[in-house]
């Protein structure tokens, strides 16, 4: 099934308003059916009390766990309303009885939050933090992961597809890797659920985290976890309250079954509701068409911007993903990202690099702009960005005028201070 691109972009009020929106690794454009539901929701809780709005969206409420799980190949009952990735992520890791000694096993472009609570579990809990290898061409290293996995691994974790940077990491051979090991497998899909097919079981996941606002295109402060019954009901979440637990008696309780267990009972329901929306749209527009066509744009952009004199292009991996990251010579990412918003009306992003992308410390850079396409977006919209990028370096490059105040070599450069990178 191919994709009606005309019927996606009407049913978007940000293309009709007129952006290029090249920005949906960080929240893309929420579509019409989204936006009403969530607006139609906020209108009830403000008219009939925030209570009984739910009472009156219960059907709502509930498709959301049935489409979130059909979205990933699970089942409702492994799925868990959150209000970020990095909650759901967090809950997941937190929960394991971590022992002093115990091992994970993660990868070089693990997602920030997600290194930053490992090196304070390391710290807090004395368990060892083990960092597996990128292939030469940028991916982590499944080889690699299988040759460390030892008798105190506790868990393996990967990035699908890092934050910054356009690859795609081998999941479904690190997910072998924990299979057979028998090894926890938990997989942080926030770039990747609604921009490619995701199958939990063809992954291997024990655990899996999604997003709500980035290429899912539902509202922000939303994502969902999924996770395996079994694994789920083998540990007890870092926080229980009466949603994921109940007071059984004077000095006892039970903790929920399944997902349960990790969901909270407050939550924006205006957003739950609105993320069932959102998964379903994106079924209903076609994961596996919204993948081929994101993938062609962003192989357009990434020839194209190569193309261009004093721009590079800095994604690794032999599969690629619909985000390109590029550095342009003498105008640093932030001042490339605001310029080409305000002159051009194009949303990019500022992109931290890893502390681990050793050459691109190495050449001064340790942020990029980040482009990343979605189904909605045009050919002509790429064209665009290619071409402001064109007249914005070739100005850069001018040589300086004779009495022009001295201006810092922006080229190899050091990010601008208070202009820090978007997730
Ligand atoms: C790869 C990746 N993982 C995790 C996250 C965190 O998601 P959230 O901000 O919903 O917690 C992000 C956000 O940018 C991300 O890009």
């Amino acid at each position: 099934m191919g994709i009606d691109v005309e019927a996606l972009r009407r049913e978007t009020p940000g293309c009709a308003a007129g952006v290029v929106h090249l920005n949906n690794a960080g929240a893309a454009l929420m579509p019409r059916p989204v936006v009403e539901a969530l607006t139609e929701h906020i209108r009830e809780e403000a008219l009939r009390g925030g209570y009984e709005a739910e009472e009156a969206a219960r059907p709502a409420l509930g498709r959301f766990y049935a489409e979130a799980a059909a979205l990933v190949g699970g089942s409702p009952e492994e799925i868990a309303f959150v209000d970020s990735a990095t909650r759901a992520w967090q809950a997941v890791v937190l929960a394991i009885d971590w022992r002093d000694g115990d091992e994970v096993i993660t990868c070089r472009s693990e997602y920030a939050s997600h290194m930053i609570a490992l090196l304070r579990a390391q710290a807090a809990r004395g368990i060892v933090v083990r960092v597996a290898p990128d292939l030469p061409s940028g991916e982590v290293d499944a080889q690699a992961v299988a040759a460390m996995v030892g008798p105190r691994t506790r868990l393996i974790c990967i990035t699908h597809i890092p934050t910054n940077d356009g690859l795609v990491n081998p999941a479904e051979a690190v997910g072998a890797v924990a299979r057979a090991h028998g090894v926890p497998f938990l997989l942080d899909a926030c770039q990747s659920v609604g921009q490619m097919p995701i199958d939990v079981g063809a992954l291997g996941c024990t655990m899996l985290s999604a997003t709500g606002r980035k290429y899912l295109r539902g509202p922000r402060g939303t994502g969902f976890l999924w996770v395996a019954r079994d694994w789920a009901e083998s540990v007890t979440p870092p926080t229980l309250d009466v949603n994921s637990a109940e007071w059984t008696g004077p000095a006892s309780f039970a903790v929920a079954p399944a997902a349960r267990r990790f969901e909270l009972w407050e939550r924006s329901t205006a957003g739950q509701v609105g993320l069932g929306v959102a998964c379903a749209y994106a079924r209903a527009t076609g994961v596996e068409a919204m993948a081929e066509r994101i993938l062609a744009l962003a192989g357009r952009l990434r020839t194209a911007l190569e193309g261009v004199t004093g721009v590079r292009v800095h994604d690794q991996g032999r599969r690629r993903s619909g985000i390109v990251t590029f550095s342009a010579e003498g105008l640093p990412a932030p001042e490339a990202v605001r310029r080409l918003r305000e002159e051009a009306g194009i949303n990019t992003s500022v992109s931290g690099v890893q502390p681990t992308r050793q050459a691109l410390h190495a050449a001064g850079l340790t942020q990029l702009v980040r482009a990343s396409v979605h189904a909605y977006n045009t050919d002509d919209e790429i064209d665009r960005l290619v071409e402001h990028m064109g007249r914005l370096v070739a100005v850069a490059q001018r040589p300086a005028r004779p009495r022009a105040s001295p201006r810092p070599v922006a080229f190899p450069h050091e990010p601008t201070p208070g202009q820090g990178a978007q997730p």
